[in-house]
């Protein structure tokens, strides 16, 4: 027998039990008299030891194994003198009667520990290693233990899992389709979906009603900590719906995640039109566990000559409370911050509101103590808050200075990895016009419907439709989004013919769902959620990649297995890919 416990589960109330555990050398430790070797496997970590005095042969034994050793030892359970309480097995030990070698180890090329020594490159290089270490491996048992709760909640509710094909024709969700090539089909190529988006709808279509996958999706798309090449979502659609069902549905499986993972009772969700918060926070995912309010200045501000100010489209600050004796140097560090490419704004202004009730700003020239005072009282601002302010083309302005709140929501410890602040953004817009290409685009997909009130604006003025489309967001992050459903082919072939799809392009790439409308398609709607960015805001992490067990770098490849790679001329040619 190869172990009658695993190495997590042993007590107190064991001792004196003759067991045998398997499992990988994490340490081991020579003090002359004893050997001590900490056994770990998934469940835990036991302490064995070898005693010189009563058994040489085997401490001597004991001394030759080297980390990550995978050993089977026999022995007795024992009360441990020194107890360790931060260790689950802490108060016992096993006094090692023999030990086998079921496999040696190379020395690992980095430490199995928390605090490891290897960088990110060579953890990807050996990610079998790095899944051993207990940081890893408790973000991968956080993440199943998120898909059985969310499994076991939408079969609650009557959703039915449904698988949906893998090749398919590309569905397009705003990125690059990731393609195979078709062998029997000369010239042609699949594409990996984007979403089951299509697929889902047809589901509706066929009467299923509620479904929901726990799905792999596919885009070729620029990495970020957030993004992955390959992904999962937890994809759903409903028939029968409105935008509220949807949204109370929803608030429902969030609520059981928080509750039985986090143990957390979320209040209400709020609801925040798109508008508000691109005008209160410059973005479309607000992060809401702080307050610190876009805090518009253009009526004040402009008109005093101030040329950056007077040729701005929009004049906008944060107040960050207890700021104002920020020294030189720290102001110095927030203008080189928002100069930053990424956030792009040429300078930064300040207004600092002193103690003593006056104002120290870097545009004291332009404007005078009350010019100050009135965008004090604007902001609300208290004397020893700090007034930061961008200025520029709106869009632009509010990005930065978006960026430049969550910094300091960072610096001053308002974004707790604990509290979670969960909310939904609705009202998007249907279409974000592409100025390189010369016509809208369809802000969430094509397939999202207009506002019933709206639709007579699609052709007069496409820019003011607003969707049925709705994003759940967590803490800044965008954890899900989707929206009601066209469900008529006639709006559908509208909708396509204002995104410059001519009838025939249409029919030709989406014949099959404008024809499915045409059989009876019940009104539906739904949503996905991003899985590996779920379960990284419930852990509090910004990056998904020690969600996922075998992620990709940010060049898109997998260092360990090393993909992508080419492939041999023979199957290029089976692949029609070269000319035989
Ligand atoms: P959307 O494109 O908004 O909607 O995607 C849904 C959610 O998936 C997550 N997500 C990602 N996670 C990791 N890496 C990526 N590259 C990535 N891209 C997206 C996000 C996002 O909110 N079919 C629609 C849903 C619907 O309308 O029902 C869709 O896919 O968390």
């Amino acid at each position: 027998m190869l172990r009658t416990h695993t190495c997590g589960e042993l007590r107190i109330q064991d001792t004196g039990k003759k067991v045998t555990l398997s499992g990988w050398v994490q340490r081991s430790r020579d003090l002359g008299g004893m050997t001590f070797v900490d056994l770990r496997d998934r469940y835990g970590i036991t302490q064995v030891v070898f005693n010189m005095e009563t058994n040489a042969g085997l401490c001597k034994e004991a001394r030759a194994l080297g980390r990550e050793y995978v050993i089977r030892i026999d022995g007795n359970v024992a009360e441990r003198s020194n107890k360790n309480p931060a260790m689950p097995t802490g108060d016992i030990e096993i006094i090692a009667d023999a030990i086998s070698v079921l496999n040696p180890s190379k020395t690992p090329p980095f430490t199995i520990e928390d605090q490891t020594d290897g960088g990110e490159e060579l953890r990807m290089k050996f990610r079998y290693l790095d899944l051993r270490r207990n940081l890893i491996k408790k973000n991968i048992e956080l993440r199943h233990r998120m898909a059985i709760e969310t499994r076991k909640y939408m079969d609650s509710i009557d959703f039915i899992e449904i698988e949906t094909p893998c090749l398919i024709k590309s569905t397009p969700e705003g990125a690059r389709d990731f393609v195979v090539p078709s062998r029997m089909n000369e010239g042609q190529f699949y594409a990996l979906p984007q979403s089951p988006q299509t697929f889902k709808q047809l589901l509706m279509i066929a009467g299923y009603d509620k479904y929901y996958q726990i799905v792999k999706c596919f885009r070729d798309e620029d990495l970020r900590a957030d993004r992955q090449p390959e992904f999962t979502q937890i994809d759903c659609e409903m028939s029968f719906v409105e935008q509220d069902d949807i949204l109370h549905t929803f608030e429902g499986l969030s609520r059981h995640l928080f509750r039985v993972i986090k143990g957390l009772e979320i209040g209400d969700f709020p609801r925040m039109p798109y508008e508000e918060a691109m005008k209160h926070y410059g973005s479309d995912k607000p992060d809401i566990r702080f307050d610190m309010k876009f805090v518009e200045l253009n009526d004040v501000a402009r008109g005093k000559g101030f040329n950056v100010f007077d040729n701005a489209g929009l004049v906008v600050g944060i107040c960050a409370k207890a700021c104002a004796s920020y020294s030189r140097k720290q102001l110095d560090e927030l203008t080189d911050f928002v100069r930053k490419p990424q956030v792009g704004a040429k300078g930064l202004v300040y207004v600092k509101f002193n103690e003593d009730g006056s104002f120290k700003s870097s545009v004291d020239k332009f404007f005078s103590q009350e010019d100050l005072k009135v965008w004090a009282d604007k902001f609300r601002a208290r004397p020893g808050d700090l007034l930061l302010i961008l200025a520029g083309n709106p869009y632009e302005t509010r990005h930065a200075l978006n960026i430049l709140r969550l910094e300091m929501g960072d610096r001053l410890g308002l974004r707790d990895p604990e509290a979670f602040k969960p909310l939904w953004v609705v009202d998007f817009p249907l279409l974000e016009w592409d100025g390189e290409a010369g016509r809208y685009h369809a802000m969430h997909h094509p397939f999202t419907s207009p506002k019933k009130e709206d639709i007579p604006l699609l052709e007069s003025d496409p820019a003011k439709v607003r969707a049925n489309a709705y994003d759940m967001v967590i803490n800044g992050v965008e954890i899900g989004g989707g929206s009601i459903r066209i469900h008529e082919r006639g709006l559908q072939k509208k909708m396509f013919r204002v995104l410059g799809f001519t009838d025939e392009e249409a029919q030709e790439q989406f014949g099959f769902l404008l024809n499915a409308f045409e059989y009876g398609a019940p009104p539906h709607g739904g949503i996905a959620y991003g899985f590996d960015r779920w379960v990284a805001v419930f852990a509090g992490k910004d990056s998904i990649r020690d969600f996922i067990a075998f992620p990709k770098n940010n060049a898109g490849r997998d260092v360990m297995i090393d993909a992508p790679s080419g492939i041999s001329e023979e199957q290029l040619r089976e692949l029609n890919l070269k000319r035989r």
